[in-house]
């Protein structure tokens, strides 16, 4: 048994999903959507990587008290000053680092040797921790690196100071099995792994970000990094609620919990959603639009005498409280008869056989019947008989 921390970054990887512009103000509305949820560490931004930016992560910081509030930078001086002024006098606050560690991108991007990732890996967090205890490294495109390579920058961040050290699948290319075997090997290679957190970071690039991060977990992670909506660079981040809900519905086989109020998740969807402009697709697990919809009329039936037939989770538990039984042309009589009672009608036997008639015409002209049409045949069966 053992807890995850959700570590969101909504406002910083989220807010680098194409297309995306938070206002301040709407980055505040989220953050503290996300203290609401009880979320343990909240990625407000990277103030060096723009004024808006830092005017967020400095607002954040002084608005929130209940989760971290974390500032990413690069690891250099620069970006930790320019963070550190940002988180302002909150104690509450985490610096977080992170250097890539694969040849790749040694070679391709940083244009460094081994030695030198190394040294700055160190000198980072070092630097950092003159400041602020909680300091996170993240071995960017750790899923492509050399695992040993991997295990000393990792030893020596942890040597230098770091509190979590962060195993990235920066470009979503890692499977489950493979990165749960990655985070295992980091357990049993990394001395003192015992006295930091392990965090997992995945991209959806293969669709594997939540499988990933679960993989993780099994293997020893104990903090996931996500987003609202799986928002993030092109294919996104691992999404919090389907790392949450998976967690919480199959807490018998992961046995861990995160402290996550799950009914505000569908409020925080919908709020991310609204200001980022992204929709949700209606076939997202958890918080798409079909996610409780039950259409054949045998699930609705057997949802309405005993839910866990068909539904693994309750919408209430994500805080969806409207009916999520509409109707359509397979609903069966007694789904519709059902329907008419809980909209509050008593109607006699044969009423509800003629309703039925139309209804079944009604849905097959509409792909949905929603309560509302029901209670328009409703009330015009009911002033043909006045008539
Ligand atoms: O994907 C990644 O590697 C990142 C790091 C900057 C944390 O987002
Ligand atoms: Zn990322």
């Amino acid at each position: 048994m053992g807890k995850i921390k959700i570590f969101d970054t909504t406002l910083r990887d989220g807010a680098q999903t194409s297309g995306v512009c938070f206002e301040t103000h709407e980055k505040v509305e989220i953050a503290e959507a996300l203290a609401k949820m009880k979320v343990d560490i909240i990625e407000a931004g990277f103030p060096v990587a723009s004024k808006s930016d830092y005017h967020a992560v400095e607002k954040i910081s002084q608005t929130i008290s209940t989760s971290i509030v974390s500032a990413l930078v690069r690891a250099n001086q620069k970006d930790i000053d320019i963070a550190k002024q940002a988180l302002g006098k909150n104690e509450n606050v985490r610096i977080h680092t992170f250097l890539a560690t694969s040849d790749i991108q040694l070679a391709h991007k940083l244009k460094m040797s081994r030695a030198q990732v190394m040294a700055h890996a160190q000198e980072a967090v070092r630097y950092a921790k003159q400041f602020i205890d909680d300091v996170e490294f993240t071995a960017e495109d750790a899923s492509r690196s050399d695992w040993d390579f991997l295990c000393q920058v990792f030893n020596g961040v942890i040597a230098a100071g770091a509190t979590t050290i962060n195993i990235a699948d920066t470009v979503g290319y890692a499977t489950p099995d493979e990165f749960g075997h990655l985070v295992k090997y980091v357990k049993e290679h990394v001395h003192d792994i015992d006295k930091v957190t392990i965090g997992v970071h995945c991209h959806n690039d293969l669709g594997m970000a939540t499988a990933n991060s679960l993989a993780g977990v099994i293997y020893g992670a104990t903090q996931v990094e996500c987003t609202i909506n799986g928002l993030g660079e092109r294919a996104g981040n691992a999404s919090l609620e389907e790392i949450v809900m998976a967690l919480a519905t199959r807490y018998e086989y992961y046995k861990k919990s995160t402290n996550i109020d799950t009914r505000q998740i569908y409020r925080a969807s919908r709020l991310v959603s609204t200001l980022s402009g992204i929709m949700v697709s209606p076939n997202k697990a958890i918080v798409g639009d079909n996610a409780f919809i039950h259409v054949a009329g045998g699930h609705q039936h057997s949802v309405s005498n005993h839910a866990p037939t068909f539904e693994i989770m309750r919408p209430e538990s994500i805080g969806i409280s409207r009916n999520t039984m509409v109707l359509n042309k397979l609903s069966g009589r007694q789904m519709f008869e059902e329907r008419v009672a809980h909209l509050g009608y008593e109607l006699s036997a044969d009423v509800v056989n003629q309703l039925y008639v139309q209804f079944r015409e009604l849905a097959k002209r509409k792909k949905l019947v929603y309560d509302r049409d029901i209670e328009a045949l409703i009330n015009s069966k009911k002033q043909q008989i006045q008539e």
